[in-house]
């Protein structure tokens, strides 16, 4: 094994985050490359720096007018050059920052820095890489984003293994969850997405704490847990008891033998889907700082050998929106506007007849809704395109998801009475 490598592992020697290591993880580094010798040239190099793969003219990278003249308010070094591997070092103690007052049960509590990704996918398949090897188990409820078969059984070849998300009165269902992180054995991987794609469901402060409770009793008869806490659709909270901040606050210095990683980012935080900026976030009880950077010299090996680095540009614009005296305001605005298109589709639903063969599942949060169908929601995709113009997502014959987040106000009624018509039309 490369000896960086033996290094970092020695370093997180004992820890629940080597035992959960898989042998990619086991093997991966940060190497004293490139990377690593440009940055010693940045501060040495007083003379010339030849070290960097990139054109510069007179120190500024040399760039072409026909790109420069549509980007004002960045400097060119803001926007040509490479990122750092783990991104901007500004953007990542801003971010985290922004993290912790976000999060006021993360305060205190010692974490890795962000590692900045191409987008939360992105993020996702580095830790996977990392910590996932052929064969294992990965729980997530039943209702999960389609992304992550692709990642942990695609990519990695582990095995999803799904409970029912809700109980007969509509919270988690937790001894279907407690049950599924059992068969795991001793290595306990668990992916949490809250507001979660595609219910749009979001704990309460008291079902999180139960999640929280039962996390620590495994951990506790001494599995190692590793959770994966995506983010996403973070501060799309709609009602009163919600549970308001990241459930990765509450994990973070749980238990010794608890890994808790956060996936967030600009994708939509941000309203910036397109930039692909994403952070990856490490916290475990009892990890000090050399073995978080241990974590993160590891995760940086895996983003070199994957992107390299993320957009410097998309990193630059993000910063300066961070920075601005009117970003707090423009995201509250951006909230109430889809909090409004919520609360319309909660009056729209609420409006209709109890005989609907369209039952919504428990949603509080985030950008959507789903339906469970009498009929084939496949069929009512279809029939939703052809006969009205509308596009929803049939997921399986049973479900059909809504994203509201991308309808008007105005056009929520219209939109779920046309549902509701095409659903009895079916049938
Ligand atoms: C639950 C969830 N996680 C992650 C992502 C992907 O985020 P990104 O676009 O930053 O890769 C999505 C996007 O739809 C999502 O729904």
């Amino acid at each position: 094994m490369n000896k960086i490598a033996l290094e970092l592992n020695e370093t997180l020697g004992g820890t629940a985050a080597a035992r959960l290591l898989s042998d990619f993880g086991t093997r991966f580094y940060f190497p004293k490359g490139i990377i690593s010798q440009s940055g010693e040239a940045k501060k040495k190099a007083t003379r010339f720096n030849a070290t960097v793969g990139m054109a510069t003219k007179q120190n500024i990278p040399m760039f072409l007018p026909s790109i420069q003249k549509l980007i004002t308010g960045l400097s060119e070094g803001e926007i040509y050059p490479y990122a750092p591997t783990p991104g901007v070092p500004e953007l990542r103690s801003d971010w985290k920052a922004e993290m912790e007052q976000k999060n006021p049960s993360l305060r205190g509590k010692l974490t890795s820095e962000p590692l900045v990704t191409s987008g939360l996918t992105h993020g996702i398949m580095v830790v996977a890489d990392l910590f996932v090897n052929a064969g294992e188990k990965i729980v997530v409820p039943d209702m999960f984003w389609g992304n992550y078969r692709l990642i942990f059984e695609g990519r990695n070849q582990a095995e999803i293994v799904t409970f029912p998300f809700f109980n007969a009165s509509g919270t988690i269902n937790l001894e279907a969850l407690e049950q599924s992180l059992r068969s795991c054995g001793k290595k306990i991987s668990l992916v949490l997405n809250f507001p979660n794609n595609p219910t749009g469901y979001s704990p309460s402060i008291a079902e999180a704490q139960k999640i929280v409770d039962l996390l620590h009793k495994l951990a506790d008869e001494g599995n190692d847990v590793l959770c994966y806490i995506d983010d996403a659709y973070f501060g799309l909270f709609y009602e009163e008891d919600t549970l308001k901040e990241s459930l990765f606050g509450l994990i973070a210095d749980l238990h010794e033998n608890l890994l808790a990683v956060k996936f967030d980012g600009a994708t939509k935080e941000e309203l910036a889907w397109g930039f692909r900026l994403g952070f990856i976030t490490y916290a475990g009880k009892g990890l000090n700082s050399e073995q978080y950077t241990a974590l993160q010299k590891k995760t940086m090996g895996a983003i070199r050998a994957s992107i390299s680095n993320a957009s410097r540009i998309a990193q630059s614009l993000m910063l300066k929106g961070l920075q601005s005296p009117s970003h707090i305001k423009e995201k509250e605005d951006a909230f109430q506007l889809l909090e409004a298109r919520y609360h319309k589709v909660r009056e729209v639903l609420g409006s209709q007849g109890s005989d609907s063969p369209l039952t919504p599942l428990p949603f509080n949060s985030g950008y959507f809704m789903t339906f469970t169908y009498q009929g084939d929601a496949e069929k009512l995709r279809v029939h939703l395109l052809d006969a009205y113009g509308i596009g929803t997502i049939a997921i399986g014959t049973t479900y059909l998801r809504v994203a509201y987040s991308s309808v008007d106000i105005e056009n929520v009624e219209e939109l779920y009475t046309s549902i509701e018509k095409a659903a009895r039309e079916l049938l």
